[in-house]
């Protein structure tokens, strides 16, 4: 049960998919502790503090995990920093946001922001980090479409689906971005993806610490199989790279190389954006 105090640590018990919000929330915390982060989260911290949970006994604490999460993370930032100095009273729909604390990382004062997520996470989000006057949150499944119906088409969308896809069937992929894009004209979605060799691991019960064990990723997508995403519909018109810049120690140094070698490039995590045809004009 919550306290009234509402600085008091909360407890925190999710299902397995929910719980991988805790996960990434961690990372990005762990990355924001250091001296000089790639990725300036202090909202992170706060909730990681406040949150009680055992984060380290569960997840353990690796340096190389946080970066690369904030690595990842920083992709999404820049395209939602991009779409907001190019539309900055636009729509940022986030899909399975979990307690993804961009809104206070990106936010221009203008923009509006809808979160749509499973009812236990939104539940903890509402508590842990209740919306302002622009943001809207609502307990939905992301595949089931009807949260649609709520984004106000006046404006222009981004919609970002950030650690979500991985944890859906490739059939329930493609109906998202093809939904999206259908019912989104000129709107654009950005997404990531774990590759195949990946999702294997997870599938076989080879990602785990002491404590936690991943979940099972049914949809694995190598980068270099991106093209084949704006097949989901003829509504897909564009389809781009968003390529992690920067890092730290090995990472940096070793980035451009996966970045350059086909077989390390074609296989390697991937954020990718998807753009949308306008709708047709009627006359
Ligand atoms: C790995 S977490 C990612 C959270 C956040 N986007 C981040 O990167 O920190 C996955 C999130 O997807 C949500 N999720 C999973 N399946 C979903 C679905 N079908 N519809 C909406 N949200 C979903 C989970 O509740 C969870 O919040």
């Amino acid at each position: 049960m919550a306290s009234d105090d509402p600085s008091a640590p909360l407890p925190t018990e999710l299902s397995a998919v929910p719980e991988t919000a805790l996960w990434t929330l961690y990372q990005r915390a762990v990355e924001a502790r250091r001296p000089e982060p790639l990725l300036d989260d202090p909202k992170a911290v706060e909730l990681v503090d406040r949150i009680d949970y055992p984060f380290e006994e569960r997840f353990g604490t690796s340096a190389l995990q946080a970066q690369l999460q904030a690595l990842r993370v920083a992709c999404f930032d820049r395209e939602v920093a991009d779409f907001l100095a190019r539309e900055p009273r636009g729509t940022v729909v986030c899909l399975g946001e979990g307690l993804e604390t961009q809104y206070w990382r990106v936010d221009n004062g203008r923009a509006q922001w809808l979160t749509v997520d499973l009812p236990e996470s939104v539940a903890l989000r509402e508590q842990l980090l209740p919306p302002g006057p622009r943001q809207r949150y609502l307990a939905a499944d992301a595949t089931e479409l009807g949260w649609t119906d709520e984004v106000d088409l006046s404006r222009e969308v981004l919609v970002t689906a950030q650690g979500l896809c991985m944890y859906l069937r490739p059939a329930q992929v493609r109906a998202l971005i093809a939904g999206c894009a259908e019912r989104l004209p000129g709107g654009s979605m950005v997404l990531d993806a774990v590759p195949r060799w990946f999702a294997r691991l997870v599938r076989d019960g080879k990602l785990h610490t002491s404590g936690y064990q991943v979940p099972p990723m049914p949809w694995g997508m190598d980068a270099g199989e991106r093209a084949k995403l704006r097949t989901a519909s003829p509504a897909v018109v564009g389809v781009r790279d968003v390529r992690p810049a920067g890092g730290r120690g090995l990472v940096g140094a070793l980035l451009p190389l996966v970045l350059a070698v086909p077989p390390l490039a074609n296989r390697r995590p991937s954020v990718t954006v998807l753009e949308f045809a306008e709708r047709p004009d009627p006359s």
